[in-house]
Parts: structure tokens; sequence; C-alpha cells
């Protein structure tokens, strides 16, 4: 009985501990993160379209002049990704995460042998960086959704690419990889947001069929079962290309409902697939595939190797600064420090009902904690006390 009350003792420990907050000091949750000079110096303005900065969201311009997808539907070839291009490839994607939900997703997706791709957000790969490994391990793909989810035709060049950047320090610093996609909130993006993600390197990642499960979160009218009501139609539309959906896993409904779509997608004789593998492209920076046999498994090992670091530090219980995540700056600039800082970008306040179907984010209920390092310390603390304790017990 004794040895059995101290392994529970170690089990949840253990658990509080897989839980941790990514170390390092990262800007504030859910909130636009401050421009970094060297981020903001990677793009050259002077190349950037000057599309006008919409202070109004919901308004479009009378004349579609740079390619605006959430007004006019336009996308351009070159940057931008709207279907799987193989009539049998179906791209499920999910955005908004990670959060506790996508780990039954995962689960599930595990026992279906379905692949997808996880557009996160960086302030929540910072609440949960286990999480994100273990859509990793699994093989799916992961790519940016910025930092704060703002409607990025409302923000400066410098406000987006710090979005963007943050999010890919994030990533980096928690399963050491730097996505090559990135997906637009509320699929708010013109020719200058797409300057700007060109030029950092991305791809922009649309869809082609939206469930609007999000609107489950405050519109009590919509009814979960139109999401594979909506699955159940879209397979049967005779199509020359395949496809890529949108679903969130922010919400517990809708991560629980998505479990639905798996087996009507696959029972229609679709082939699920990240979509960098339906695009037949890198999905990283680093030479990690997503495909053949090396994929899982190598996949897993590329992404474990860099997070062992902060994860040691932890473990070690180092001082804050001691493992600082690689990608990201040493120290977070205070706004002040950075001349390039400007002033925020008037913020979106309401819902968005024009929107294309894309998630309000909402500021999570949790407060910010940006120190992981002296949380990990504390837990360190309580830790080793805790086994010495259950030690004299026995
Ligand atoms: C682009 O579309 C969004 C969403 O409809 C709109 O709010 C914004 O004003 C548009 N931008 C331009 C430059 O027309
Ligand atoms: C598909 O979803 C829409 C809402 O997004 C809903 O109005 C429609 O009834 C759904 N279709 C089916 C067949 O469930
Ligand atoms: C990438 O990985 C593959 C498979 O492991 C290998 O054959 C190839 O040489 C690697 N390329 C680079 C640039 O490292
Ligand atoms: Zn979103």
């Amino acid at each position: 009985m004794k040895v059995k009350a101290s392994l529970c003792v170690f089990a949840s420990l253990f658990l509080t501990f897989s839980g941790a907050e990514l170390a390092g000091n990262w800007p504030p949750l859910d909130q636009p993160p401050p421009p970094v000079a060297k981020w903001t110096a990677l793009v050259d303005q002077a190349k950037v379209p000057n599309a006008p900065l919409v202070k109004t969201v919901g308004q479009c311009a009378d004349k579609d002049t740079f390619c605006n997808w959430s007004c006019t539907g336009c996308t351009r070839p070159d940057s931008d990704v709207t279907k799987c291009p193989e009539k049998t490839d179906w791209g499920l994607t999910f955005d908004d995460g990670p959060t506790e939900f996508t780990n039954t997703l995962l689960d599930f997706l595990e026992t279906k042998n379905a692949k997808v791709t996880f557009f996160v957000i960086g302030s929540r790969v910072v609440e949960n960086p286990e999480i994100l490994q273990k859509a990793v391990n699994a093989g799916h793909q992961i790519a940016i959704h910025t930092w704060s989810h703002p409607a990025l035709t409302t923000q400066s060049n410098e406000q987006i690419i710090a979005e963007l950047k943050w999010t890919e320090a994030a990533i980096k610093a928690a399963v050491g990889i730097t996505p090559k996609y990135m997906r637009p909130p509320f699929g708010d993006y013109d020719d200058r947001v797409r300057g700007i993600a060109t030029q950092l390197g991305y791809k922009i990642v649309i869809w082609d069929e939206d469930t609007n499960d999000w609107m489950s979160a405050d519109d009590k009218t919509f009814q979960l079962t139109w999401i594979e009501g909506n699955f159940t139609q879209w397979v049967k539309q005779p199509s020359t290309t395949g496809h890529i959906s949108l679903e969130h896993d922010l919400y517990k409904q809708t991560a629980e409902r998505a479990q639905l779509a798996v087996p009507i997608v696959q029972g229609a004789g679709f082939t699920i697939k990240p979509v960098a593998v339906c695009t037949n492209e890198q999905p990283y920076l680093e030479n990690i595939s997503l495909t053949g046999s090396a994929a899982g498994p190598a996949a897993g090992k590329a992404g474990k190797a860099p997070a062992a670091a902060p994860a040691a530090g932890k473990a070690a219980g180092k001082a804050p600064a001691a493992a600082p995540p690689a990608a990201a700056p040493a120290a977070y600039p205070s706004p002040a420090a950075d001349p390039a800082y400007p002033p925020p970008a008037s913020a979106p306040t309401s819902a968005y009902p024009y929107l294309v179907g894309d998630a309000q984010s909402s500021p999570s209920a949790t407060p910010a904690t940006t120190n992981g390092a002296s949380l990990n310390t504390i837990s360190l603390w309580s830790f080793v006390s805790l086994i010495v304790g259950s030690f004299m017990f026995i």
C-alpha cells in the first residue's frame, strides 16, 4: 500500500511536471507580441505591397486591388495553398491549438492512422509544449497561426512579422522545427500580408471546405451535427482536386466532434494527409520528412532532440536564464528598448460575423505567466520534498 501510495505521488508529480510551460521569457499570452528589430530587418519593406492598413474589419474595398482573400476569394498560386491537388487526398486541418483537447484528438487520430496539420498559436505553444511534441512525434504537420490571433490586415508590417516570428521561435524552442507554412487568422490576408509572409519564407494555407465549427462556441443555434453533415456532403461532390478542410482544436466540443469526420472522409476513399504531404513540399526548414519509412520515427527523433534542452534545464532546476529558447532572442525586449516598436494598432474588438469561418481567439482563462523557469524551479522543489517525504513513510 505504501509503495502504491508513493507511486501515485510520483505519477501525479510527473504529470504536473510534463504539464509545465515552455521555459524562457516569452511575451504575454494572447496579446500582440513586441516587434523585434532583427526580425523586422528580415523583410525588405520596399518590396511589400503598400495596401492600406484596415481600420474597420469586415469592410471590403470597392475594388480588390490587393487580392484580399476574405473579400473576394482571390489567391496567388505562387504563395497560396487552397486545396490538395490530388483528387483522393484530403488535408484535415485544425487551428488555434495546442489545447488540452488536442490530446484526445491525437489519441483518436493515431487509431485511424490519420496525419493532419495543426496551425498553432504561439502563445498556446508556450502553455502546452508537450502536447505539441506529442503531435510532432505522431507525424502530424505543425504550421504557424500567429501569436495572438489578430486580423492581419489590421496590423502594421512590424506587427505581422512579430506575430509570425514569435510563433516560429516558440515552436522551434518547443519541438525543434521551423514551419514553412502559415495560416492567417480568420483567413484575413491581402498582398501586403502575403508579401511579408513570402519574404519570411512561408507559404499561406487557406481552405476550400469550412465546417464553421468555431460558431458552436457562442452560437446556441449552431448544431454540432452539421459538422459531420457537411463532411458527408463534401465527400460526394464531384471534384477534380482534393480538399483542405477547416476545424478547430480550441474547444472541447469541436475537438471531439472532429472524430466523426475522419471515418466519413476515409470511408469515401480519401487519404487524409498533412497539407505539405499532399502538396509534396517540405514542411519545415529542417530536413524532416513526414512521409515514407523515415517519416514517423525520424520526425519524432528530430523533434525530440532539440526539445531535450529546455527539458534538461527544468530537470536540473537551472536558473531562468540557463536555457533560453534556441531560436528566440535571448532576452525578450521590452517595447521601449526596441525603436521599431510601433504604437499598437486598434485591436479588433467585436466578433467577426463576416468572416469566412475562422474562430475568434478568446483570451486564455489562465493568467499569463511568462516566466516558465521560476515555475519549474518551484515544481522541482515540491517534487524533491514530496519524494523525500514519501520515502520517509515507507
Ligand atoms: C480585406 O478583407 C477584410 C475582410 O473582409 C476586410 O476587413 C479588409 O478591409 C480588406 N482589406 C482591404 C485592403 O480591402
Ligand atoms: C453544413 O453547415 C452549415 C453551417 O456551416 C449548415 O447550415 C448546413 O445545414 C450544414 N449541412 C448539413 C448537411 O449538415
Ligand atoms: C535529408 O535527409 C535525407 C534522408 O534522411 C537524406 O538522404 C538527405 O541527404 C538529407 N539532406 C540534407 C540536405 O541533409
Ligand atoms: Zn484561428
